[in-house]
């Protein structure tokens, strides 16, 4: 069986090459999910980025944005939760594992670097109603439903808010991907040893 040499690393875009930046947006636009304008920008003013890198090809990726007023308001009246920015300052979002690298519970530790490394735990997140295991993971990060399902301005399907308060303990990342198997945390980057995808 080949050996796999999988890594995360999460940092601000400031520190980040153009091509990191130009890599991280082809993967979130290849996800489909968000609107294309003004995308590289509002990468580049995001709190931190994360990498999934394979054998240094890139596989996945994950933000923590600084979410504009207008978008927080949407949703806040979307879901009825108030997103007051002084208590959730980021968004987890942009989140993308390539279909090649997903089942693999990778999600975790793609998303726990950059949660671990927010200033204040107040984040929040959404995600389709339907997507189980986004959210396994965000419950494991910490984040919780709150408000409504509420459905997409950008598509026909229903979303849902996930919150986690300042108050609220951080979840542990477990199981085979997590940090207790596999990592070997070196500052805002994590090695994952396993074997083919
Ligand atoms: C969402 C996404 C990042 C998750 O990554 P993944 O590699 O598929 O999932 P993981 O292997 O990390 O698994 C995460 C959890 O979900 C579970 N899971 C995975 N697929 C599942 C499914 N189809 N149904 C239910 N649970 C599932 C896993 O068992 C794991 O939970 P556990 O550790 O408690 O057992 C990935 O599927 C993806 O990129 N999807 C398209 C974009 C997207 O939906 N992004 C999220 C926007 S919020």
């Amino acid at each position: 069986m080949k050996t796999e040499n999988l890594q995360i690393t999460a940092k601000a875009p400031t520190a980040c090459s153009d091509v990191e930046i130009a890599d991280f947006v082809a993967l979130v636009l290849a996800g489909g999910e968000v609107t294309p304008h003004g995308l590289e920008g509002r990468v580049r003013s995001a709190e931190r980025i994360a990498f999934l890198r394979g054998n240094g090809s890139l596989l996945g990726v994950a933000g923590l944005k600084h979410p504009s007023q207008k978008h927080r308001n949407e949703i806040a009246a979307l879901s009825g939760v108030p997103l007051r920015s002084n208590e959730f300052p980021f968004e987890l979002g942009w989140i993308f594992i390539l279909p090649i690298a997903r089942g693999r519970r990778l999600s975790l530790p793609l998303c726990s670097l950059l949660i671990e490394a927010a200033v204040t735990p107040g984040v929040f997140a959404t995600a389709r109603t339907e997507n189980d295991g986004m959210h396994r993971t965000l419950s494991k990060l910490g984040l919780l439903p709150a408000g409504a399902a509420y459905k997409s301005p950008q598509g026909n399907h229903q979303l849902q808010a996930f919150l986690r308060h300042a108050a609220q303990p951080r979840g542990k990342p477990k199981g085979p991907g997590s940090r207790e198997s596999k990592e070997q945390i070196k500052g805002a980057g994590v090695d994952l040893n396993s074997h083919g995808l």
